[in-house]
């Protein structure tokens, strides 16, 4: 979801040909793109409503929202991963500030990111405890914080 031009997603439907891959993004960045046999590209708003799925990876996505908003696309989120009965996760790419396993230099990139956000956009980096919040507040029932990826974490979110 807000997968932009796919390179992930084409990555993914690449590596693994069994798996249908599906890339939400507004009409203007998918307009023009071309899918393939296990890879589509779908126009929509995330705020709005998200194609039911096993699973919904968000990479770079929710640090650019308020509180607010994440809960709302997050709201989506389930709907579409619990809907026709499924029961899957949602897969979080993004960074948690504070976290122990962060090196200095990191931290203070992160913490540049969190000052980026304030200004550029409406959102700003979490810690463990603000990311807990957001997926209570949006009806999910358990994650998971994996901090694997440097600067970034893999965060899992359970309905
Ligand atoms: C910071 S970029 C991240 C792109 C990609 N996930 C990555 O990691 O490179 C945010 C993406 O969210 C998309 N986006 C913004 N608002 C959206 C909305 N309301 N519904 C769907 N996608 C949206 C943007 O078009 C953009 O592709």
């Amino acid at each position: 979801m807000g997968g932009g031009t796919g390179t992930v997603a084409k990555s993914i439907a690449d590596a693994f040909p069994h798996m249908k891959c599906t890339v939400l993004d507004l009409p203007h960045v998918v307009a023009d793109l071309k899918g393939s046999k296990n890879l589509e590209y779908v126009a929509g708003n995330m705020f709005e409503a998200v194609p039911a799925a096993d699973a919904i990876f968000l990479k770079w996505i929710l640090h650019d929202w308020s509180d607010e908003e994440c809960v709302k696309i997050l709201e989506r989120c389930k709907e579409a991963i619990t809907r026709e009965g499924k029961k899957s996760k949602v897969i979080i790419v993004d960074m948690t500030v504070e976290n122990k396993n962060t090196d200095k230099e990191s931290g203070e990139t992160q913490l540049f990111f969190d000052m980026l956000m304030m200004v550029m956009a409406t959102g700003k980096e979490r810690n463990d405890k603000e990311w807990a919040k957001l997926f209570s507040d949006a009806g999910f029932s358990h994650y998971k914080i994996t901090p694997c990826l440097g600067l970034r974490s893999l965060i899992e979110v359970y309905p």
